[in-house]
C-alpha cells in the first residue's frame, strides 16, 4: 500500500471514495475536499493515475491520505477501514467501458461485482451503513418513452450494464435486510467536460468511443475527422440525441446526495441536465470552443446504439435540491482546455 500524508481539518465527516483517482471521482474529491469533508481515497490506477490525486491537491491546496488497495483485496481494505473512521462511502470503482464488457464479459464481472461484494463485507464488518453508487442510465436500455424517470422499466443490454443492475438489486437486497442501512443509487446520463482548471478531466488512452473524447483528438489533430454514426434517427436532425452532463455538475450530486438523505432504505436518482443535444449539437459546441471547424463524415448507425435519451431529473432537483448549471459550451470550452493543457493525459 502507498499512502501520502494526511492533513487534519475540521470536517463534515469522512468519505472514502474508491476509484478516487478516476474521471468523474477526481473531480468529487474536489468539490468534496472545498466543501469541508475529509475524503480518504482508495484506488488500483487500473484506469488511472496517482497524477489525477496530486492535480486534486494543487487545485484544492489540501491533502489527504489516498491507498494503491485493489477493492478486492479485502484486507487490505480492512486496515482502510481500521486506519479512518469512514461515515460515507462513494463508491465509483469499476471497469466502465462498455465494448469491451461485450469482448471479456468475466473481466466485468469479476471486478465490478467481486470489488462491490468486498468492500460491502468490510463496510459491514467496521459498522459503515452509507453508500452513494454509481450507476448509469444503460440500465434503462432502449427507452420506450423520454424523458426517463426513475420508474422506467430496466434492462440491460451488456455486461457492463449486468454488472450495474446486479449491484442495484445487491443494494436493495442489504437495505431489505439491514433497516439502518442507506444506499444512494445514481444514474449518471453523458459525463463530460472537466474542472474549469484544466487540471483534471478524462485522462486520454488510446483511440476512444465515447463522443466528446473522440472530436477532442480530432481537434488534437490525432484522428482525421469524426465519425456520425447515422443522420437518420428519428431526432431533429437525424443524429443521435444524448443528455450531455458537465462532470462538476455530476460531481456535487453526490454531495447533495450525501447532505440531504436522511432516512436509511434505498434512494435512486437520475443525474442529468433533462436536455438532449444531437451529435451535430455537439460538434458544433466543439467549434465554437476552440475557434475552428472540425471534419466529419456520416457513416453507418453504430451497432447497440439509441436514437435517444435523456433524463426527467425531477426527483433530483426535489429531493437533493440538485440543479445542473453548466451548458453544452461550457462542457466543450472545459474538456477542450483540458486537452490543450494536457495533450498526452497525466503520465506525459
Ligand atoms: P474511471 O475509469 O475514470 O474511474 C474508475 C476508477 O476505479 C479508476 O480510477 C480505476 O483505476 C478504479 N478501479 C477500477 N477497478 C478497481 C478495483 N477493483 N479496485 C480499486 N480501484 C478500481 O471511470 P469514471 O468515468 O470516473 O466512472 C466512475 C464510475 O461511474 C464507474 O462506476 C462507472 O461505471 C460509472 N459511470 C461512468 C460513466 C461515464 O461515462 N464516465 C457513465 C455512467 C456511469
Ligand atoms: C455510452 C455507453 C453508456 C455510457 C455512456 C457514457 C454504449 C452502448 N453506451 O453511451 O453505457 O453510460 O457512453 O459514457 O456504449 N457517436 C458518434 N461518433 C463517435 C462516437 C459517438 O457519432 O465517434 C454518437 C453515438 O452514436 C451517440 C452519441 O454520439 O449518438 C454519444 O455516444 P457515446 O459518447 O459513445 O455515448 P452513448 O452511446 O450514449
Amino acid at each position: 500500500m502507498e499512502k501520502t500524508e494526511e492533513k487534519i481539518n475540521t470536517s463534515k465527516g469522512t468519505v472514502l471514495v474508491t476509484g478516487g483517482a478516476g474521471y468523474i471521482g477526481s473531480h468529487t474529491c474536489v468539490q468534496l475536499l472545498e466543501q469541508g469533508y475529509h475524503i480518504v481515497v482508495v484506488d488500483n490506477f487500473v484506469n488511472s493515475s496517482p497524477v489525477s490525486l496530486e492535480r486534486v491537491t494543487q487545485i484544492t491546496g489540501q491533502t489527504f491520505p489516498w491507498y494503491r488497495v485493489d477493492l478486492r483485496n479485502r484486507t487490505q481494505l480492512a486496515e482502510v477501514f481500521e486506519k479512518h473512521k469512514i461515515d460515507w462511502v462513494i463508491h465509483f470503482a469499476a471497469l466502465k467501458a462498455v465494448g469491451e464488457s461485450v469482448a471479456k464479459p468475466l473481466n466485468y464481472y469479476e471486478n465490478n461485482l467481486n470489488a462491490t461484494l468486498s468492500l460491502l463485507m468490510v463496510m459491514q464488518a467496521h459498522h459503515c451503513n452509507k453508500i452513494v453508487f454509481s450507476s448509469s442510465a444503460t440500465v434503462y436500455g432502449n427507452p420506450e418513452t423520454l424523458p426517463l424517470t426513475e420508474d422506467c422499466a430496466l434492462r440491460t443490454t451488456n455486461p457492463y450494464g449486468a454488472t450495474k443492475l446486479m449491484i442495484e438489486d445487491m443494494l436493495h437486497d442489504i437495505c431489505h435486510a439491514d433497516k439502518d442501512f442507506t444506499a444512494v443509487i445514481l444514474r449518471y446520463f453523458n459525463p463530460v467536460g472537466a474542472h474549469p482548471s484544466g487540471l483534471i478531466g478524462e485522462n486520454p488512452q488510446g483511440i476512444p468511443n465515447n463522443l466528446t473524447p473522440y472530436i477532442a483528438q480530432v481537434l488534437t489533430g490525432k484522428l482525421p475527422y469524426l465519425q456520425v454514426f447515422g443522420n437518420d434517427y428519428d431526432t431533429p436532425d437525424g443524429t443521435g440525441v444524448r443528455d450531455y452532463i458537465h462532470v462538476c455538475d455530476l460531481a456535487q450530486g453526490h454531495l447533495q446526495a450525501i447532505a440531504k438523505v436522511q432516512k436509511s432504505g434505498v434512494h435512486t436518482f437520475n443525474l442529468g441536465t433533462g436536455h438532449g443535444y444531437s451529435v451535430l449539437d455537439v460538434l458544433h459546441a466543439f467549434e465554437r470552443a476552440a475557434g475552428r471547424k472540425i471534419p466529419y463524415q456520416i457513416k453507418p448507425r453504430r451497432a447497440g446504439d439509441i436514437a435517444a435519451c435523456y433524463a426527467d431529473p425531477q426527483r433530483a432537483a426535489q429531493e437533493l435540491d440538485w440543479h445542473a448549471q453548466y451548458d453544452l459550451d461550457a462542457m466543450a470550452r472545459d474538456l477542450w482546455r483540458f486537452y490543450t493543457q494536457n495533450p498526452h493525459g497525466y503520465d506525459a
